[in-house]
């Protein structure tokens, strides 16, 4: 027998695109491929690409080139663009850059192995398609592979809800769910491979709405379901909408014991102006009052969020409101970006803010935030938290893993294996990562 072809795939972007990833290798692994860490050993290249940050286009075309020496170098290597990037503009990048023999976009998936051998027969395969079938009941697994403790499970995909910012509803298409009993059939799968937590994916995975017994399964009740399963410990969903949050969700935080006190709930702003401009369809007291009740249900819940500082005609006013919200709720961490331009987006065409103005604003959110984040990690030492250990740290000995608060956590690892669950004192909160000591 021949050795198998490498597979090497870079992926950029958000988790969705991780397990994208994890199960393009799978499906690859099929037909007769390996994964391999390096794209100079690779027969065939994939970028994973996202399409939410700035001049992503750019960094493909600027990624791509570096490939023209391997290529020259190995005839037989075969390089494609996955991804938002391939979705939004796969004709284009076909047309400007040569090296590239195959594009799919992410509804694709499943036509990869297919797409794959006509690549290699010569012809440039391009799917952008948004097909019926569900890509992933059609991926191919690869059951008994051994996996480490934490895993992604995209359970939706697409969004329906057109914030005017945004590109996902065009990119991934329209909000779509995956049937409960294929989820959980995948999770169990997981489990006897050695998994221990699992995050549900989805663009808008508290819109989850997949058909199960009974009808429709609301995403409470599929982690209800999740939670039977002997052998996950741990669960926790992202990303979520606020107008989503139902009261069965929430409930379930205080109810759940394996659904993680970790939630993250993006605003985007403070001001009911720029929240309508947004598209946004809350207010900015319905998101806070909305955290008290997520709050009510699970006290000690670590709030994460996003936010986007210069959307179009946001005055200082609106931004002093993002900081009073941010003051209000207190993030345990948050991610906040400058609002730049996406093509076909309803923003796009509007009035945009000044570029210093905007740097300066992101400048002083980010301070604040940064803040918070500080201060919810100081609070932790002291305290006595679950840690589900992942792998060795950096120094001999030393153990590291999650906290059920997802802050990173190390300890000298006297007898601990990567998987194990382990009550942990913190006592030390360092820049990045706490230090504890294993009950
Ligand atoms: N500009 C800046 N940030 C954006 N995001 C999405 N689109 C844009 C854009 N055009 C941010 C939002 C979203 C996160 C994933 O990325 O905050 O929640
Ligand atoms: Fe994009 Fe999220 Fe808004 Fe959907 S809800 S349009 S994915 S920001």
């Amino acid at each position: 027998m021949s050795d198998p072809r490498k597979l090497y795939i870079k992926t950029y972007g958000c988790q969705m695109n991780v397990y994208d990833s994890e199960r393009m290798t799978e499906a690859m692994t099929g037909a007769g491929y390996v994964g391999t860490d390096s794209a100079g050993d690779a027969d065939l290249i994939l970028l994973n690409t996202c399409h939410i940050r700035e001049k992503a286009a750019e960094k493909v075309y600027s990624e791509l080139g570096r490939f023209r020496a391997l290529k020259d170098a190995n005839p037989d290597l075969r390089i494609g663009v996955a991804g938002c990037v391939a979705q939004a503009e796969g004709e284009e990048i076909m047309r400007r850059q040569p090296l590239v023999d195959l594009v799919v976009g992410p509804q694709s998936y499943h036509r990869l192995p297919e797409m794959e051998a006509r690549a290699r027969a010569g012809e440039k395969a391009l799917d952008t398609d948004f097909p019926e079938e569900d890509k992933f009941d059609a991926l191919k697994r690869r059951p008994r592979a051994k996996r480490g403790p934490t895993a992604f499970l995209t359970v939706q995909e697409g969004c329906d809800k057109f914030c005017a910012f945004c590109v996902v509803p065009y990119t991934r298409g329209a909000e779509a769910s995956r049937p409960a009993t294929r989820v959980l059939e995948e999770a169990r799968d997981l489990v006897e491979r050695g998994v221990r937590e699992i995050t549900l994916l989805g663009q808008n995975v508290n819109a989850y709405h997949g058909a199960g017994e009974g009808g429709d399964w609301s995403l409470a009740r599929l982690i209800r379901a999740l939670a039977e399963i002997d052998g996950l410990e741990r669960i926790r969903f992202t990303t979520s909408h606020p107008n989503d949050m139902s009261d069965d969700l929430i409930e379930a935080h205080g109810t759940c014991a394996k659904l993680m006190p970790y939630l993250h709930l993006p605003v985007q702003s403070g001001s009911d102006r720029i929240l309508k401009r947004m598209n946004r369809k809350h207010t900015a007291e319905g998101y806070v009052r909305l955290i008290e009740r997520i709050r009510a249900a699970r006290p000690d819940i670590l709030i994460s969020g996003d936010f986007i500082v210069g959307f179009p005609e946001e005055t200082e006013a609106d931004f002093q409101d993002t900081l009073n919200l941010v003051e209000e709720v207190g993030y345990g961490t948050a991610y906040s970006f400058k609002y730049s331009t996406r093509p076909g987006t309803p923003a796009a065409e509007r009035a945009q803010v000044d570029a210093a103005e905007a740097d300066a604003r992101l400048q002083r959110l980010q301070a604040l935030l940064t803040r918070q984040q500080r201060a919810v990690q100081e609070s932790m030492v002291g305290r006595e938290v679950g840690v589900l250990f992942e792998k060795p740290g950096r120094l001999p000995g030393q153990m590291v893993g999650k906290s059920d608060y997802l802050h990173a956590v190390h300890v000298a690892g006297s007898g601990i294996a990567p998987g194990d669950i382990r009550r942990v004192r913190i006592t030390e909160s360092g820049p990045n990562s706490l230090a504890g000591v294993a009950l």
